[in-house]
């Protein structure tokens, strides 16, 4: 068998019929299986035995009374159970449109990948099926996010949290895996190095039924992101208290020795500045250094952004003050979060590229 089509289900009735109907005109000259891993509390496992009977292709129904690992369980029960050692995974709501897994085997046919990632967010795909600029917004950042935490595992995908893909199973230990909420193929190219080819795909509007997620698969996907890679952010957020620290230090030992606090404020500034760059070239991203192009270049970067952010930054807390009448220490500390967040995603995606 050339291919398994795993797709997870949750109370998609209305879906079965298109999708597998769609599947089967899409898919020519190609030995293939769908494979449904269902954890539906509704008649969904129903309707998928009788399309099942009603096709002249195998299509199998995997139903789990015990659903463990939500979506992403799914598609892992979906990778042990599979007959083809190539595995396409797919939304069970025609969000993912079955016509494009042809070009998503002929670029796994040119044999130089692991992995064929079908993104919104590479030229010629859309996005267009996210409900709301909220929706959009939140997947966008995510995305960044995301990539600024894996620069190099990330390096030539662009869109990590799709669900639809196609992997080869021989190069992902499915026992490595630890499926937690949606995003299975995060999951996936987090835990080893994978060649990653691309295609761009329009992302559709749901055909049927209600969308799964939740605020809670939100946080859960943050969870994700912070146990697969609490490394390199909690080093960064170390680094940055430090530099906190001495900056008052130094502040204060200037004050002493005679200084106006202004001056002395700004060469604390400026000193921490530079001393945290050399935390993050020697500590934080040491092992992206030799990939990254010069030092100087980096330092330029680095400080140039650090005095931009202070001046930026530290005007919005009069902002916020007066605007949304939040006590100033909560607004400054809420400036610092923001700012800490995208300083991060600054130095991981542009600094050490
Ligand atoms: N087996 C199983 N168990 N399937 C589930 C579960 C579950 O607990 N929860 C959701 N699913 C199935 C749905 O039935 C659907 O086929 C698919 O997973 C995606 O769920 P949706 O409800 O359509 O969620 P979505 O459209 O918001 O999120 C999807 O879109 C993202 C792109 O924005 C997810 O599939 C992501 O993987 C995808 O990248
Ligand atoms: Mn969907």
């Amino acid at each position: 068998m050339d291919l398994s089509v795993i797709v997870p289900t949750f109370n998609e009735g209305g879906n079965v019929a298109e999708l597998v109907r769609r599947i089967g005109a899409a898919l020519h000259d190609v030995d293939f299986e769908v494979v449904f891993v269902d954890d539906s509390t509704d008649d969904t496992p129903a309707t998928i035995q009788a399309v099942a009977a009603a096709t002249d292709f195998p299509v199998r129904l995997i139903h789990r009374d015990e659903p463990e690992g939500g979506l992403s369980g799914a598609v892992l029960d979906g990778f042990r159970n599979a007959q083809a050692r190539w595995c396409l995974v797919m939304d069970g709501d025609l969000q993912h449109p079955p016509e494009d897994i042809p070009r998503m085997l002929d670029r796994a046919a040119l044999g130089d990948v692991d992995i064929v990632v079908a993104s919104r967010y590479v030229a010629g795909g859309t996005a267009g099926g996210l409900a709301g600029a909220t929706r959009t917004a939140v997947s966008r950042t995510s995305t960044l996010l995301t990539k600024a935490m894996f620069p190099r595992k990330l390096h030539g995908c662009t869109d990590p949290m799709t669900g639809f893909f196609l992997v080869d199973r021989d190069t992902v230990d499915l026992d490595d895996l630890r499926p937690r909420g949606f995003k299975i193929l995060l999951e996936i190219l987090a835990r080893r190095q994978m060649r990653i080819g691309e295609i761009p795909f329009a992302f559709a509007t749901r055909f049927a039924g209600e969308s799964k997620a939740t605020f809670s698969q939100g946080m859960r996907f943050l969870t994700q992101l912070a146990m697969l890679r609490f490394g390199r952010m909690s080093a960064f957020a170390l680094v940055g208290g430090v530099g906190a620290i001495a900056n008052l230090v130094i502040m204060w030992g200037l004050i002493h020795l005679g200084m106006n606090y202004l001056t002395a404020a700004i060469i604390a500034s400026e000193v921490t500045i530079i001393g945290n760059f050399l935390l993050l070239e020697y500590l934080v991203f040491a092992d992206m250094r030799s990939e990254s192009g010069q030092m100087w270049v980096r330092f330029l970067k680095s400080f140039a952004f650090n005095n931009v952010e202070a001046v930026v930054r530290i005007p919005i807390i009069p902002l916020l003050v007066q605007g949304a009448h939040i006590p100033s220490v909560l607004a400054a500390a809420i400036t610092l979060a923001a700012a800490f967040v995208v300083r991060f995603v600054y130095h991981a995606l542009w600094v050490y590229a």
